[in-house]
């Protein structure tokens, strides 16, 4: 079975599979948060590459306090618990978004994370954190257009792989496979350029029921998957026109 380099996952549906047992949100959001960390190191068992998790987007601040504090807070136990376990599975630890605006608690433990796991070899893990594509499409022309100024590059020069150059996100190879629980088929301000070629694998199941079943799912429909970047498929293409005899 082919694996993808890297799985991008939009974790959604906490809130609705809370209130479907009649719980609050923050019920979600914890049982959200400990699913993410089984699926990190089911990810890691099986090899992958790479893996994102679109974790806080630009658009969550919007959520009443009281949420975005508990999903701070998620951040905050379980990051600082589960280190060993990056440790133990090989995985460095990297992060996407404007980072700088989170908690100064968290902007420490972020760090940490990262320099702990740096020299691992094994998955690299991302996280996005106060994360929007738009954003960063934005912040990379703005530093580009610094560069132009600066007479480091030239308007000329500008093409997809300079382009990319400038995103906060070019450490990582473009998403293979983005997986969206919960039944919304939307990218919502994620990886907008990166996504291009990515394809998609839409669970029904709210997050906190995901598991390595809808993982390995996910898997096997993106190996049935024809991948052909606007290409046509050597097998369908047109068989050669017979010779013509003058
Ligand atoms: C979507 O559920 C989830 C999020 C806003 C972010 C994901 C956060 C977690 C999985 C918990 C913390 C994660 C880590 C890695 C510590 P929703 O609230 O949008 O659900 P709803 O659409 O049903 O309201």
């Amino acid at each position: 079975m082919l694996l993808p380099d890297h799985i991008a996952i939009i974790m959604d549906g906490n809130g609705r599979w809370a209130k479907q047992r009649k719980h609050n949100r923050f019920f979600g959001h914890i049982r959200g948060a400990k699913v993410a960390y089984s699926i990190i190191e089911e990810c890691a068992k099986i090899n992958l590459k790479y893996l994102t998790l679109y974790a806080f987007s630009t658009e969550n601040w919007k959520r009443p306090k009281t949420e975005v504090s508990l999903l701070m807070s998620l951040l905050l136990k379980h990051l600082a618990k589960e280190q060993k376990k990056l440790m133990d599975n090989n995985i460095s630890f990297h992060t996407i978004g404007n980072t700088q605006e989170l908690p100064i608690e968290v902007q420490k433990l972020l760090s940490e994370t990262y320099e702990v796991t740096k020299n691992n070899t094994g998955m690299k893990l991302t996280f996005a954190l106060n994360y929007g594509g738009k954003q960063e499409i934005i912040n990379a022309t703005k530093e580009m257009y610094k560069s132009i100024e600066d007479g480091k590059i030239k308007a000329s020069d500008i093409n997809q792989d300079l382009f990319n150059s400038y995103l906060q996100s070019s450490f990582l190879p473009n998403p293979d496979l983005i997986i969206r629980t919960s039944n919304e088929q939307r990218l919502s301000n994620f990886f907008l350029w990166q996504a291009a070629y990515s394809e998609f694998y839409f669970c029904e199941k709210f997050w906190p029921d995901f598991d390595l079943s809808d993982l390995n799912n996910a898997i096997d429909s993106f190996n049935n998957r024809s991948r052909r970047f606007g290409n046509i498929d050597s097998k369908l293409s047109d068989p050669p026109s017979p010779r013509v005899h003058q």
